[in-house]
């Protein structure tokens, strides 16, 4: 094997620099050279790529978001497009490539493997964590303690004033950051897409609260949440209490910023695995973790399964505890 190539597709994710500069060391200690794609698969389909070697990977593990940088690429779900895709990846002498991304870029990467066999490994990067056959994925923890010291901040106002805040953190069909976010921070009640029917109960255990002289009340919402968001929920539940309320959307502030330890370590095994698999000869597989080891998946099963349930019981917990 003489060149490999690698892309990051959908959202950024801290850590992924962490598992580019792993996978072209892991490379280069083999004697390959790697081409990063630029913009995820938009650059593969144009074919508009670099050579990434040893020293363009320094400083760059501490640095949120993807240096060769990411988009969501529809065109890339025409066979059309992939063939010519593949042909042009041929040419230039790249004989496997490595995607960082979610489960709609594995499905990418699958599709290029069935259809043309060409050598693919997946990275699980995404902040939402809904990745099916990893217990993390990078960018996660990262995420999370975002929201978390946002939520701590907007905390000081509720306690202060006594008014009730709604934050919306992100996750268009993952509750994996709410649930998390909401059990760290203390939330008296977190809503989630996987979880319907939770506004009475809710409704209820905040008017318990306040009766009891609670002061301060954190709600999180997920991004995906049905009644929409943290506005829609708000509006739900603030009429129903009848209490000063308001609302936070913490964003794309959960997408950036420095990696944490967690991410690093993570995304550094899984860019240099994925480059061993690849060696190795094991194609189509995705380096996921399972406790706490990283294990190897095939892609086939993390597409064929998709969204993973989320952890659930953290909803109840985050209920329980929250006084
Ligand atoms: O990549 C995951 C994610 O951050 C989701 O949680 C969120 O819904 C979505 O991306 C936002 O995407 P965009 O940046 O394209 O609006």
């Amino acid at each position: 094997m003489k060149r490999l190539g690698i892309l990051t597709s959908g959202g950024d994710a801290p850590g992924m620099n962490a598992a580019i500069r792993a996978a072209v060391r892991s490379a280069s200690a083999r004697g390959i050279e790697m081409a990063g794609y630029l913009n995820g698969f938009t650059g593969f389909v144009a074919n508009r790529y670099q050579l990434i070697d040893d020293r363009a990977v320094a400083n760059v593990i501490q640095r949120g978001g993807t240096f060769i940088g990411t988009s969501r690429c529809p065109e890339f779900l025409d066979p059309g497009i992939r063939a010519a895709a593949a042909a042009q990846m041929r040419a230039e002498g790249v004989e496997g490539l490595l995607v960082v991304g979610g489960d709609g870029s594995f499905r990418g990467a699958l599709a290029l493997q069935d259809e043309h066999q060409v050598p693919v490994a997946g990275i699980p990067g995404t902040i939402d964590n809904d990745v099916w056959g990893t217990d993390e994925t990078i960018g996660f923890d990262t995420a999370v303690n975002t929201a978390v010291l946002a939520v701590d901040q907007v905390r000081d106002t509720s306690e202060s004033t006594g008014m009730m805040f709604f934050i919306e953190v992100m996750g268009r069909r993952s509750g994996a950051i709410a649930l998390h976010t909401a059990v760290a921070a203390g939330a008296a009640g977190v809503l989630v897409p996987e979880a319907r029917d939770e506004f009475s109960k809710l409704i209820k255990h905040l008017k318990r609260s306040i009766e009891r002289g609670k002061r301060s009340h954190i709600i999180v919402v997920a991004e995906g949440e049905q009644a929409g968001g943290a506005f829609g929920v708000a509006k739900l539940v603030g009429e129903a209490i009848k209490s000063p309320y308001r609302v936070v959307v913490l964003g794309h502030i959960q997408r950036g910023g420095r990696p944490s330890v967690r991410d690093r370590v993570i995304a550094s095994e899984a860019g240099a695995l994925a480059v061993k698999a690849l060696v190795e000869g094991r194609t189509g597989v995705m380096i996921g973790r399972n406790g706490g080891r990283p294990v190897e998946v095939p892609l086939a099963d993390v597409v064929r399964n998709q969204h993973p349930a989320p952890r659930l019981d953290l909803l109840a917990l985050a209920e329980a505890i929250s006084g």
